[in-house]
């Protein structure tokens, strides 16, 4: 694997694997890399990719600083997992080769829509930084594929409706999340947690799917949430949201609709179920894309 700082170098190699007719595929990522990460390198080479990752911790997408500054940098442990992987090329640029006129004279691209609540609306600024430094990554790699976690359920759906919007010839995959045994989706920021917070935090997955179990029982949309609520709230995970929304356009599902559905007998609604959860000093984030069956009674 080869590894390059600079966009000079890293187009140098593209052009390479170019004309030798290989097709570019892409897991752009901030580093920190875990088996979830390794997943999306996994799935590009599946696809017989030229498989090229970047690392690149983006100040532009962190509202918060201390977030920023504490974000964990492994850059030689992270090109080990690579190369063990098969990623043919990192590309690790630093803060001024992403932002050489500065981060505040950067033209900006920003998703209306999908980008707002959630993460969203807990995260102000957050989507337009990602939109802005993938736009850029894109335009650097230029590849034929690129390769998101189902994880971050808004990036990808952000991310889609960017590249839809703005005719970028991107292929966009998502790929399935990686969870521990124990139900907890593999994130770089569960480092942050002790032994103790960590024991506790699958409570965030249990929450999501006793929302689920409890909608296709009950099809009650508050009683359902407020169950998740309890959940977290009796692991001592603090709630940041637990929502209910079409897993096609990220829109709210509402109660009537779930009533709806039932009367015309129809189709399974798929559902998204994303929460995000404050433990010690992480934010963890999940979803869960499930199919509610019509009742026929
Ligand atoms: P990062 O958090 O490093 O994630 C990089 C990619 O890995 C994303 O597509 C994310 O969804 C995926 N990923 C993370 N955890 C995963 C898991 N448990 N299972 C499967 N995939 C997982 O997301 C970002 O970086 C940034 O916003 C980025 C897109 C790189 C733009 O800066």
């Amino acid at each position: 694997m080869n590894v390059v700082h600079t966009l000079s170098e890293l187009r140098a190699y593209i052009k390479e694997a170019r004309q030798q007719g290989q097709s570019i595929g892409f897991v752009p990522t901030m580093g920190n890399l875990h088996a979830g990460h390794i997943s999306l390198i996994d799935q590009s080479r599946q696809q017989g990719c030229f498989t090229v990752a970047s690392i690149f911790v983006n100040p532009l997408q962190f509202n918060d600083p201390d977030d920023l500054a504490r974000y964990p940098r492994t850059l030689d442990a992270d090109a080990e997992k690579l190369q063990a992987a098969d990623c043919q090329l990192l590309f690790a640029p630093d803060v001024d080769e992403m932002y050489p006129e500065g981060q505040d004279n950067q033209s900006r691209v920003s998703v209306p829509g999908v980008s707002e609540g959630l993460c969203g609306g807990s995260r102000p600024g957050h989507f337009d930084g990602v939109a802005t430094v993938v736009t850029k990554l894109f335009n650097m790699v230029q590849p034929d594929m690129a390769f998101f976690g189902q994880k971050d359920y808004q990036q990808v759906a952000v991310i889609r409706k960017m590249v839809a919007d703005l005719n970028m010839p991107v292929d966009v995959v998502s790929v399935p999340t990686a969870r521990a045994a124990d139900g907890l989706a593999l994130s770089s920021r569960n480092g942050y947690l002790t032994s103790e917070e960590r024991a506790r935090a699958p409570a965030l997955n249990r929450a999501l799917r006793a929302i689920f179990s409890s909608l296709q029982t009950s099809r009650n949309l508050e009683l359902a949430l407020a169950q998740g609520d309890a959940i977290l709230a009796d692991a001592g995970l603090e709630t940041d949201y637990l929502e209910v929304r079409h897993a096609d356009n990220l829109q709210p599902v509402l109660q009537k609709t779930l009533e709806q559905r039932d009367q015309n007998t129809g189709k399974p609604l798929e559902i998204v179920i994303p929460g995000a959860a404050f433990l010690g000093k992480a934010r963890l984030i999940d979803n869960i894309v499930v199919d509610l069956n019509p009742h026929n009674d």
